[in-house]
């Protein structure tokens, strides 16, 4: 008895020296990769009147930390209020009119990148709507998209669930970081940050 549970731990502990992430099979370490956020410096629940939006303090740690590219999702025509109660109005809203406001730019050359880190913040438990309208416009065949959310409360919600259903790409395990720890703990953020590149093998 003593003897098949020896080998049964052996068997497990092999199995789990081979474990092997998906973008290590991949080999996705020296993949081309980019960076894509949507972030909204202004006032901000739980942080006041910030200057760069906690969404854009982890991009940047991501692209830093993974040589990625870099690029963030504006809007063509930003209307948005500054003061946070207004805002989660007007999100609230185009949320349930599936809107798709227009973005200013577009990456030329989307289809040189095989990873892309997709960084949003969490509105009301989806995305801001822009980020449709940035999905919709690109071609995500062969993609590994790599969600990263910002929040203060709800984690990823279902956010990965829709970038797979709008991308139809392979989606890989997403980092949840709050806002505030972003935006004030940056050590800490970047730790997560690390532990979770680490543990996906990116
Ligand atoms: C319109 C709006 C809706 C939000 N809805 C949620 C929510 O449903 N759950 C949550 O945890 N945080 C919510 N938040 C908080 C943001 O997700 C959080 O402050 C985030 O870090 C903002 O990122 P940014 O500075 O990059 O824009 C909301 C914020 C805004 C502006």
């Amino acid at each position: 008895m003593k003897k098949i549970f020896l080998i049964l731990i052996l068997v497990l502990a092999i199995l789990g020296i081979n474990h092997k992430s998906y973008a290590e099979e991949k080999n996705m370490i020296n993949a081309k990769k980019l960076v894509v956020y949507f972030s909204k410096a202004g006032e901000q629940y739980s942080v006041g009147n910030i200057t760069e939006g906690n969404t854009a303090i982890i991009a940047k740690i991501i692209a830093a930390k993974t040589q990625a590219d870099i690029f963030e999702i504006k809007l063509k025509n930003d209307t948005y209020p500054t003061a946070y109660k207004a805002l989660t109005e007007v999100a609230l809203q185009e949320k349930k009119t599936s809107a798709r406001p227009e973005i200013a730019d577009k990456i030329d050359n989307f289809a040189d990148y095989d990873v892309i880190f997709f960084g949003t913040p969490n509105w009301w438990g989806d995305m801001p709507m822009a980020l449709y309208t940035f999905i919709e416009a690109n071609d995500w065949t062969d993609k590994t998209v790599v969600p990263f959310v910002t929040h203060e409360g709800s984690g990823l919600s279902s956010i990965p669930s829709k970038i797979k259903t709008a991308t139809g790409a392979k989606v890989l395990d997403g980092l949840a970081i709050y806002g505030h720890v972003a935006q004030n703990e940056r050590d800490e953020a970047e730790e997560n940050v690390i532990n979770w590149l680490n543990k996906l093998g990116l």
